[in-house]
């Protein structure tokens, strides 16, 4: 299944032009890997408003299944990713964020500093990441296996019953 990813750094510096942009390209290549196409690529600063409204409007095409964020879902005043996520999901997908905590927290104990949130909106899984690059890959390889079946049962894919079989 080729997942239709949408990626957004969400980063002062990055916006800025100050630094360059590591955790997006690193996502790209691990979404290439997979098979799956990048559709969207953005990045924004650690502001509420901005990334609120790009993931709404991303989630909103209908043409996005998957939307990675990297960056601000720590414990710094400007790290606002999760509140803004938080208030565009719908439904929340709890699982994914704690099974990425648990399984970096065999690699760090700074897992436990992601306030990191995972949900749904419309047919659109959100998904936060650390903004480093190598975090942000981790996190991803922890989740990987399962989204293809996500997306299957967000778009009522009548073969989704049968990976309910797999792994
Ligand atoms: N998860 C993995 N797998 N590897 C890491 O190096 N870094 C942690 C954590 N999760 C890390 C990780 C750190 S240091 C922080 S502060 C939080 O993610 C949040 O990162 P962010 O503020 O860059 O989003």
């Amino acid at each position: 299944m080729i997942l239709r990813l949408a990626l957004l750094t969400i980063s002062d510096r990055s916006s800025r032009g100050e630094r360059p942009d590591a955790s997006g390209p690193a996502l790209a290549d691990a979404a290439a890997k997979h098979g799956w196409s990048v559709i969207r690529k953005m990045i924004v600063p650690d502001d509420f408003d901005a990334i609120r409204e790009t993931l709404a409007a991303w989630a909103d095409s209908g043409e996005v299944d998957v939307i990675l964020t990297t960056g601000g879902t720590g414990f710094a005043r400007r790290d606002v990713t999760p509140e803004a996520t938080q208030a565009v999901i719908e439904r929340p997908a709890p699982g994914l964020a704690e099974a990425m905590r648990s399984a970096s927290l065999a690699i760090t104990p700074h897992a436990m500093l992601s306030r990191a949130v995972t949900g749904i909106r419309q047919r659109t899984l959100i998904v936060n990441l650390p903004g480093s690059p190598r975090a942000a890959v981790e996190n991803l390889d922890v989740i990987a296996p399962v989204l293809p079946h996500a997306v299957q049962l967000l778009q009522e894919d009548p073969g989704a019953e049968a990976g309910h079989r797999q792994a």
